[in-house]
């Protein structure tokens, strides 16, 4: 890690790489961005946290413009709708939809489970055993994340930590992004199963993301409530 003495100049760029991300609505269509960079973003994803490392999420990348074509009608935060441009499904370099894992893989003692945690984490077996029960009471009762729903919805929250890695990844480079939710999730999921070999009852979409670069500055200026409105100190 860089030393501390740099701590200033890192301090810098992380607060205008914060300053810089705003929710771009269309993106400058010619600009790509390289594949280098954009490599360095899914590691930010890929090496996010998740609750119990169970990493609870995939990323569908949707890039050809057929394949996009497919999520305009019911994708109303990124058709460009609001603004009559072509919005961030036109225009982006990069489009994905971060998929969250329902109770067939993310309930206790499932399968999908126990092959994460002996293939990917290398745990040995007693540790998978005191882990499959600290993770059912976890899901039981600690949190009372019991029914599909609920399942899927901690898979999204672990979705979404992995999005705003990847978004503060993006504009220490200088790249925009834009995240989303303004789309119908049951018809998003039909055209998943159907056009994109997406099994709902393993995955739900959770949320999407754009990356590329703005077309032009953003409408305005950033508005945030107060640092002590947000932030209580006991
Ligand atoms: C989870 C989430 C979903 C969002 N969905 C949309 C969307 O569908 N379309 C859109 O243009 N912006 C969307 N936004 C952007 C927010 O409106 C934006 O982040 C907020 O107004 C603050 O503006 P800023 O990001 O430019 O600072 C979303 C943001 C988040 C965090």
């Amino acid at each position: 890690m860089t030393h501390a003495t740099d701590s200033a100049d890192i301090q810098n760029l992380i607060s205008q790489a914060f300053n810089f991300r705003h929710a771009t609505k269309v993106f400058d269509p010619a600009r790509k961005i390289h594949d280098s960079e954009f490599d360095t973003i899914l590691e930010s994803a890929r090496l996010s946290p998740s609750s119990f490392g169970m990493e609870p999420w995939h990323l569908l990348l949707v890039q050809s413009p057929e394949k996009r074509a497919l999520l305009r009608d019911f994708s109303w935060g990124a058709n460009g709708a609001f603004n009559g441009s072509a919005g961030q499904l036109g225009t982006a370099s990069h489009f994905g939809i971060l998929l969250a894992h329902t109770g067939a893989t993310m309930r206790h003692h499932s399968d999908y489970l126990q092959q994460h945690m002996q293939e990917v984490k290398q745990l040995p077996d007693d540790v998978i055993g005191f882990i499959n029960g600290a993770y059912q009471k976890f899901q039981e009762q600690d949190f009372h994340i019991a029914d599909d729903r609920q399942i899927t919805d901690w898979s999204a929250r672990q979705a979404y930590i992995a999005l705003a890695n990847m978004m503060t990844t993006a504009a220490l480079m200088g790249i925009d992004s834009c995240p989303i939710e303004g789309f119908e999730m049951d018809k998003t999921s039909a055209v998943l199963a159907e056009h994109f070999d997406i099994d709902p009852a393993r995955y739900q979409p959770a949320v999407m993301v754009a990356f590329g670069y703005r077309a032009e500055a953003p409408a305005h200026p950033k508005t945030r409530r107060a640092m002590e409105q947000v932030v209580t100190w006991a």
